[in-house]
């Protein structure tokens, strides 16, 4: 039963103490999150992965790119464990490292690699936190830098201080709504096709690109739409609907503002007078929201049930199951990331932490 789940975790990490620390994603389900010893958005987590005291060993509750992470910046021999390894992410897997180099030897042949004038480079590759650890290593190896959906606007202005343009991967709707928001037009942010090589793109668009867009998505956020935002309007005058910058750029510009899970997590928080909040990001987050503000009335923007199938795979019998071998002295599920690659992606991610959000 799901009581004598929560027994054996709470048993196993007793058994651990301090040998262990629990991170959990925003997104996880609350049988999860009741075992986190620490809750965070990605750059949350980062930050926690690489600043928990002596450990041995990291149980991730999230998705793998941000076991890959924690791996990459936990101290040497802190082991990371992965509940379950079916826990990816749909958008992480629309950029692989292939079809990125190859995009990157087409842009060199079209921009050259010479500085301008100013000391900037042709271009700035931006991989957005939600990528494998190799795509982090390509961008640590290139000059460049990793995003999360919370410092966002403050790496893109890193990475034109040193570039021309910037390739942004893997989230489409992340590099355009944030490069917007910057004043960028979005006339100057064409999507890089990947199955149409050079000749394929339009070259004209290419050359007078700021941003290149990657044509990745999250498939729970390309779900909100406009509609769904003016029903809410209609239904609760004064509403106050904030999405997640993972949406859609239509959706982010009908919302009232945009911002990582922990910025929604804040604004609600921060609101001091009863408030009808619509929600567009992940389902378990907005019921743990309005459950934990019971003084606001809080709703996801999208009426049918949507979690992130992938987060949801992290279940409490898995937890139960790597708590209980780790304190057997037995290490189940472990993500690691190859040294070369991972020192190449701790360049990008060092860089990414400084970038406060
Ligand atoms: P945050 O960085 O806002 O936690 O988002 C992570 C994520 O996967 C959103 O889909
Ligand atoms: Fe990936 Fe979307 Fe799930 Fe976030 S919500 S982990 S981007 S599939």
């Amino acid at each position: 039963s799901t009581d004598e789940l929560h027994d054996r975790i709470r048993a196993a990490k007793a058994t651990l103490g301090d040998r262990v620390v629990v991170l959990g994603h925003f997104y996880q389900r609350d049988e999860v999150v009741q075992h986190a010893d620490f809750v965070g958005d990605s750059f949350q987590l980062a930050n926690a992965a690489q600043t928990v005291p002596d450990a041995e060993a990291i149980v991730f509750c999230g998705v793998h790119f941000m076991a890959e992470t924690a791996d990459i910046l936990a101290k040497p021999g802190q082991q990371v464990i992965l509940p379950n390894l079916a826990a990816g992410c749909s958008m992480a897997d629309m950029a692989d490292l292939d079809s990125v180099e190859q995009c990157w030897a087409e842009l060199e042949e079209l921009y050259g690699t010479e500085p301008d004038a100013d000391g900037r480079v042709p271009v700035i590759p931006v991989t957005y936190m939600n990528s494998s650890a190799a795509l982090k290593g390509f961008c640590g190896e290139h000059g460049g830098i990793v995003c999360t959906s919370s410092n966002a606007e403050t790496v893109l202005e890193w990475a034109f201080e040193r570039g021309q343009r910037v390739l942004f991967f893997p989230d489409q709707h992340l590099g355009r709504n944030t490069a917007k928001r910057m004043g960028v037009p979005t006339s100057r942010m064409p999507m890089w096709n990947p199955r149409k090589p050079l000749g394929g793109n339009d070259v004209d668009a290419l050359l007078d690109a700021r941003v290149l867009l990657w044509h990745g998505f999250c498939s729970v956020h390309k779900r909100f739409s406009v509609g769904q935002i003016e029903q809410a309007r209609a239904e609760h005058p004064g509403v106050r609907v904030i999405v997640h910058p993972e949406c859609p750029e239509a959706v982010v510009d009908a919302a009232d503002e945009a911002g990582s899970t922990d910025h929604i997590r804040k604004a609600v928080a921060a609101a001091t007078e009863p408030t009808t909040f619509a929600i567009g990001t992940e389902i378990n987050m907005v019921n743990r929201l309005a459950a934990e503000f019971p003084q606001h009335t809080i709703f996801c923007l999208d009426p049918v049930i949507c979690p992130c199938s992938t987060m949801y795979r992290i279940h409490p019998g898995y937890l139960a199951w790597v708590l209980e071998a780790l304190a057997r002295g037995e290490t189940l599920n472990r993500i690691t990331v190859a040294d070369d690659v991972a020192a190449n992606a701790r360049v990008a991610l060092e860089r990414m932490l400084a970038a406060k959000p």
